[in-house]
């Protein structure tokens, strides 16, 4: 394809740690999707990209030398990201984080002998076989799933689909986390199937429970929280306002052969409002929200949201009582977190102690120069 040229702002991008060039940093328009040389404004070769002509991410770094993109190219890409997993206590993880794995808009999941991925640009979607051929290679699974089914790529003018690109996958996958097996949904779960981002936070959790002890998953979801607080502690509550989603726990609990566990359908807010008042207290409490800020003019609103369910659930510990609480809002970011955290506690009339700062984990690598990479946050705090 013919290079594409870009402004000495849009090379300082590339130099300067962040894969994006943007619409207004084109000197040449890109004429259709695929991967094209870039060179800055003089014809000095800068790399070569996935091209977008509808997004306003027009290109997005792979590779900085000449070197072809082909399918031997994904398959050692892909070799080396699943090597910086290695020692990873679970068979279900993250292989490919985008942008955090230098495979800008890839996501690669492996649950067990399935790989559900997703392809998140136009540029991407042209590489799809070499991509599906280099997974299957790699990775040897029994399946891939597409799961496109993401708004994202309506901005690149593709169709959102969840595609079976080889072998069979089913409804339902069991995979194991530590000491937990849980059911993953790769064709309808959110995401592409779990949460796997938690995976590090949930066995965390399991560490930080009061043997004997009451614990609390708030926005439980399939319950992964409550079955690793369970294996550890007294009686658990799962709460979430989904039906299906708490038959889904309730299912993974008899798989692990797990009684302790109560689930309950409602909504976070009032639950915890009417648990306060009535004087129901709990050794743990984790709070793992839905991102309350989809876009950055939300974030007043969500903080809102955030502080309310945080101070609820400082108010419903026991002495000693632990929060861990996380939030996977890209636009709160964690100074303005913690400060959240801070009022919530100055709110509470609780003294918290702030005992640890939580990130993403190794398969989510939040790169440091590339914001985008990084959205889940959390804090374990600790009550007098
Ligand atoms: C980020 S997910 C939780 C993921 C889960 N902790 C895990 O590790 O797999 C958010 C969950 O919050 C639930 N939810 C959203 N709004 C809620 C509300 N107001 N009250 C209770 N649950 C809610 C959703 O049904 C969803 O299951």
């Amino acid at each position: 394809m013919k290079a594409v040229r870009v402004s000495d702002r849009g090379a300082a991008r590339w130099t300067r740690g962040h894969p994006w060039i943007f619409r207004s940093d084109l000197l040449d328009e890109v004429a259709e999707p695929g991967v094209v040389p870039v060179t800055d404004p003089r014809g000095r070769f800068l790399g070569q990209a996935l091209a977008s002509p509808r997004s306003e991410i027009r290109l997005r770094l792979l590779e900085r030398s000449d070197a072809p993109i082909d399918r031997a190219w994904w398959r050692t890409q892909l070799r080396a990201a699943l090597a910086r997993r290695e020692g990873i206590d679970a068979n279900a993880y993250r292989v490919a984080h985008g942008e955090g794995d230098a495979l800008p808009s890839l996501v690669v999941d492996r649950y067990d002998r399935w790989v559900v991925a997703q392809l998140l640009s136009a540029g991407l979607e042209t590489m799809r076989d070499d991509i599906v051929a280099a997974l299957s290679e790699v990775l040897t699974p029994a399946g891939i799933l597409l799961r496109n089914d993401v708004p994202v790529r309506k901005q690149e003018g593709l169709a959102e689909e969840v595609v079976l690109a080889a072998g069979t996958v089913p409804d339902a996958i069991e995979v194991r986390e530590g000491a937990v097996r849980y059911l993953a949904a790769p064709w309808d779960g959110q995401k592409t199937g779990a949460f796997l981002d938690q995976r590090e936070h949930r066995m965390l959790a399991a560490e930080l429970v009061r043997p004997g002890g009451t614990a609390l998953d708030c926005f439980a979801y399939h319950g992964s929280f409550a079955l690793h607080m369970a294996t550890r502690t007294g009686r658990v509550a799962a709460l979430d306002a989904s039906r299906d989603a708490l038959a889904r726990g309730t299912e993974n609990a008899v798989l692990n052969g797990i009684d302790n566990i109560d689930w309950v359908e409602g909504d976070a807010f009032e639950a915890l409002r009417e648990w306060e008042r009535a004087g129901r207290r709990f050794d743990m409490v984790v709070v793992d929200p839905p991102a309350f800020a989809k876009h950055r003019g939300a974030l007043g609103q969500a903080l809102r949201g955030y502080g309310e369910i945080n101070l609820r659930a400082m108010r419903i510990l026991a002495p000693g009582g632990v929060l861990l609480s996380a939030s996977c809002s890209y636009h709160l970011h964690r100074p303005e977190f913690l400060k959240m955290l801070a009022n919530a506690a100055a709110d509470s009339g609780r003294r918290m102690t702030l005992e640890r700062v939580l990130g993403q984990a190794v398969d989510h690598p939040e790169v440091i120069t590339i914001p985008e990479t990084g959205y889940l946050k959390g804090a374990v705090l600790r009550a007098d």
